[in-house]
């Protein structure tokens, strides 16, 4: 099929690729020209794993141009992925795909076979029908349905595997507006999936809501995890390890994201909680679960910087291994090590911190505040307390020896509990996220009639 792709960022730069990959001839079309460039040289325009080797591979059937009305002229499907920022009262602005839509419609009235356009940007409940849907019809003079098709198709990806989502998702979610639309859509989506996903089906608004809905949901059990591990810190012998992995057993509730350690962050998680809570709020409805999943994640780096602060001495130098929001990613809005990094220079510590891929967007937002080492041992050699903020693999292979030798003890905070305990015990305080007192892990434990647990 010929596709364009209107937004080459970090989703629609890799569903391009991804496109051509699998055989389609794809127009990119953006206002960057950096990102227009990037493309017609059979460079990737963004950093994600994977992606450079596959816009390379498929360079022959991918190009793009900063000219909407020419890229539609010339396929039969476009894609909408561009930002939808949030706008002050936490709702997402669709300004930006209302744009893009416009340059649509204005070439759609100038064609006269049936073209196909698909919202992939996440947007608020009711927007591809309520508006997306009656522009594209007045600008263009065309009836939907008949000229044109129109689905709601947002992605479930996570930054740093995102080829990987693309190609063998859970599920695809179409909110069509009719059955051709819904049709043309899911055949292509055939030729992508290296799986067989199931397909949900629905209208616009209930696709926009089960969007929103599967993040929603994700966070509050990260949320969840974390407020367990913060009770278990206070019981003698608890671990939510211990725990997570029994009430996971459940198939009611399953094991994924039910790991405590530090808040969610990156451009979609945050957010989404207090869009969703802001269209509840318009609804009349108050999404206090969702808020409280919103309070519970924004007092995890201020709890982890508290529990850093008990154990280090005044004006010590503390490490901070990860900045970026997740591993695998240069990305770090809302990243859980950037906000403990200013949360620790504000009490006066000095910070080393170290990213495999995040330390130039790290640089940009902490400046002079915080030195940056050149590897992981470089930071951890240099700390009298080090914490892992970011899970990235490369961290696994941290050894004792690389810890400050002139602290007869340093301490690890290994807040994602990546590494081997028995090797670090014996010569750093090791303290991870989610238990109770050390000392009286593994013993006996008693309830007293007010609740308490106490070692006995
Ligand atoms: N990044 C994620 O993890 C993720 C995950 C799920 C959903 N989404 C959603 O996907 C959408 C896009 O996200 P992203 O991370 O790729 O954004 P991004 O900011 O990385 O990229 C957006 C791109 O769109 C371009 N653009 C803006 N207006 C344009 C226009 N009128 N015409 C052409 N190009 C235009 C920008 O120049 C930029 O290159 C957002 O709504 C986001 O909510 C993102």
């Amino acid at each position: 099929m010929n596709i364009s792709v209107v937004g080459l960022g970090k989703l629609g730069a890799v569903l391009a690729g991804v496109l051509a990959d699998r055989g389609h001839q794809v127009i990119g079309v953006d206002l960057n020209p950096a990102a227009v460039d990037a493309f017609n040289q059979g460079r990737a325009p963004v950093s994600e794993p994977g992606l450079a080797e596959m816009v390379h591979g498929a360079a022959a059937r991918l190009s793009a141009t900063s000219d909407i009305g020419s890229a539609v002229a010339k396929t039969d499907a476009t894609f909408i992925l561009v930002p939808s920022p949030s706008g002050p009262d936490g709702a997402f602005s669709l300004k930006m795909v209302l744009n893009a839509a416009e340059g649509i419609a204005k070439a759609l009235r100038e064609k006269s076979s049936y073209h196909l356009v698909v919202v992939t940007t996440t947007v608020m409940p009711g927007s591809t029908g309520g508006e997306v849907l009656p522009l594209l019809e007045r600008v263009s003079g065309k009836k939907c349905g008949v000229d044109f098709g129109l689905c709601y198709n947002p992605e479930f990806i996570a930054l740093g595997s995102v080829i990987q989502d693309m190609s063998t998702p859970d599920m695809l979610l179409i909110g069509a507006y009719d059955q051709r639309s819904g049709d043309m859509l899911e055949e292509l989506y055939r030729s992508v999936c290296r799986n067989q996903p199931a397909v949900a089906r629905m209208n616009f608004v209930n696709a926009e809501l089960a969007k929103i809905s599967v993040n929603t949901y994700v966070t509050t059990k990260i949320s969840y995890a974390n407020m367990l591990a913060e009770i278990c810190e206070q019981v003698p012998g608890a671990d939510s390890d211990v725990v997570a992995a029994a009430i996971g057993l459940d198939t009611r509730i399953g094991r994924k994201y039910l790991k405590g350690a530090v808040g969610y962050g990156g451009p979609c998680f945050p957010r989404d909680n207090i869009a969703f809570s802001r269209f509840a709020e318009l609804q009349s409805v108050d999404a206090t679960l969702a808020k409280a999943t919103d309070q519970v994640n924004r007092r995890q780096a201020a709890r982890l910087a508290e529990r850093i602060i008990r154990v280090t001495p005044p004006g010590e130098t503390i490490g901070i291994l990860g900045l970026s929001y997740k591993p695998d990613t240069e990305v770090i809005e809302e990243s859980q090590g950037i906000m403990l990094a200013s949360h620790l220079v504000a009490e006066g510590f000095r910070i080393v911190a170290y990213d495999p891929a995040a330390m130039n967007n790290a640089r940009r937002v902490l400046g002079a505040k915080v030195e940056f080492a050149d590897s992981m041992e470089a930071c951890a050699s240099q700390a009298a307390v080090l914490v892992i903020a970011t899970a990235w693999n490369e961290f696994k292979s941290l050894s004792p020896k690389h810890l400050r030798q002139s602290n007869p003890r340093p301490v690890v905070v290994d807040w994602w509990r990546i590494l081997p305990e028995a090797a670090f015990e014996p010569v750093a305080e090791y303290i991870a996220c989610g238990r109770g007192p050390s000392e009286a892990r593994g013993g006996q434990m008693a309830f007293a009639a007010d609740g308490v647990a106490r070692s006995v």
